[in-house]
């Protein structure tokens, strides 16, 4: 049998007191958990494993040329700085997905003395969280990246997102750069994030029309780099899962036009008053007092019914119109179990992140966690 790791007790004793914890004033749970979690990542991402679990064949997939020994992977956010690769390639995740990095270094958001405000709600299966994305930047995080030790069927991708102090010119060429730096550290695929709720200008498209300056760094972007004759790393797009369902045609129309490779839905919310009501009584004081200080993004279980509907919907508009390249709905909000996954297959999306999910079920099952995940397979 082998031996229960630091994170393994460390997690399991988090989840048996949560519950306990998040009933404390939620200043001092806001001031428990965001340090806390950061000390936890450190932690988890040091714990390197010799025994690896290869998912059943039947997950495996090959998208673009790149084989996948899954269709799950981490969501963005989870290794800002671009480590414990071998942790979860060697747990079974289908990719590995670094970031989000901008060209400089960012210390990201602080408030009321609290820098990166996070907090769960346990018994909702959900979080908020108000990061700002911090990052060490393109050329340090490009630099790690490229001494990774690959192990075939878990792909290296790297989430990155413009500055958002920038003018727009500015930011395009800053990400145009950042997508150079990060193929020639050998990536395998690239995700934009036009979503970050958690910084000036994040969210631009989730109102009725198809915001312009989107378009343009999409247009930028194809142009810049994904036309260029070498060959380049896939390009997908991840959006915010308050995106106007209405705007999905048009937006694919955009994306499969431009030469992008996939898109994905999505990001963390904002819509507070929208999940309220999803979020258990006893845990509601605690939501308000995060939402009305600080805002940030909902992420969990409360977004599930959501990216399943929005990346449905992008799935079949994909399916019905026949495109140039090789195009991939992702989705990612509220995947905590094989059966969102199914689900997930049945409505024709190819790939699903997880995050907040992520951290449930390693509290339950730690490092055996994708081999739980996949032992519910039939
Ligand atoms: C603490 C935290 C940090 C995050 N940071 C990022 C990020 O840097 N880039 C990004 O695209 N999404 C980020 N996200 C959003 C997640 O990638 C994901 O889209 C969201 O949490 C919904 O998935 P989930 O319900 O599985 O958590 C972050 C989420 C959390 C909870």
């Amino acid at each position: 049998m082998r031996k229960i790791t630091i994170a393994e007790i460390l997690s399991l004793a988090e989840y048996k007191i949560r519950p306990v914890i998040t009933k404390l004033p939620p200043s001092i749970v806001t001031n428990i958990y965001s340090p806390a979690r950061k000390v936890f990542i450190k932690i988890l991402t040091r714990e390197t494993r010799d025994r690896r679990y290869i998912p059943p064949e039947t997950e495996s997939k090959t998208l673009w040329g790149i084989n996948f020994q899954s269709g799950i992977f981490n969501a963005a956010g989870m290794f800002k700085h671009g480590d414990g690769y071998n942790t979860v390639a060697m747990q079974g995740a289908g990719a590995y997905l670094a970031g989000t990095s901008t060209g400089a270094y960012r210390r990201g958001n602080e408030a009321r003395g609290i820098l990166h405000p996070f907090v769960p709600y346990p018994l909702s299966g959900s979080a908020s969280n108000w990061m700002g994305l911090p990052n060490e930047g393109h050329y340090s995080l490009a630099k790690k990246l490229s001494k990774i030790d690959k192990i075939d069927g878990c792909p290296v991708g790297i989430s990155i997102a413009a500055s958002p102090e920038l003018s727009e010119t500015a930011a395009m060429k800053e990400v145009l750069g950042g997508l150079f730096l990060y193929k020639k550290a050998g990536v395998d695929f690239i995700e934009l994030n036009e979503s970050c709720p958690n910084v000036p200008h994040g969210n631009q498209y989730s109102n009725t029309t198809l915001d312009e300056n989107l378009i343009n760094r999409l247009e930028y972007i194809g142009k810049n780099f994904i036309e260029k004759p070498n060959r380049m790393p896939p390009v997908i797009v991840k959006l915010s899962n308050d995106t106007d369902i209405n705007l999905i045609p048009s937006l694919l129309d955009v994306l499969t036009g431009l030469g992008f490779s996939g898109v994905n839905f999505g990001n963390t919310s904002t819509e507070y008053e929208n999940y309220i009501n999803n979020i258990v009584p006893g845990e509601r004081r605690l939501y308000n007092y995060f939402t009305s200080n600080f805002g940030g993004g909902l992420s969990g279980k409360i977004l599930k019914k959501r990216s399943l509907e929005l990346a449905s919907y992008a799935a079949e508009y994909i399916e019905s119109h026949s495109q140039a390249n090789e195009f991939y709905v992702i989705r990612t909000g509220g995947i905590e179990s094989i059966k969102d996954i199914r689900q997930s297959e049945e409505a024709g999306i190819t790939l699903n992140q997880w995050f907040t999910g992520y951290f449930e079920s390693f509290a339950k099952h730690g490092h055996s966690i994708y081999k739980h995940l996949f032992s519910k397979c039939n």
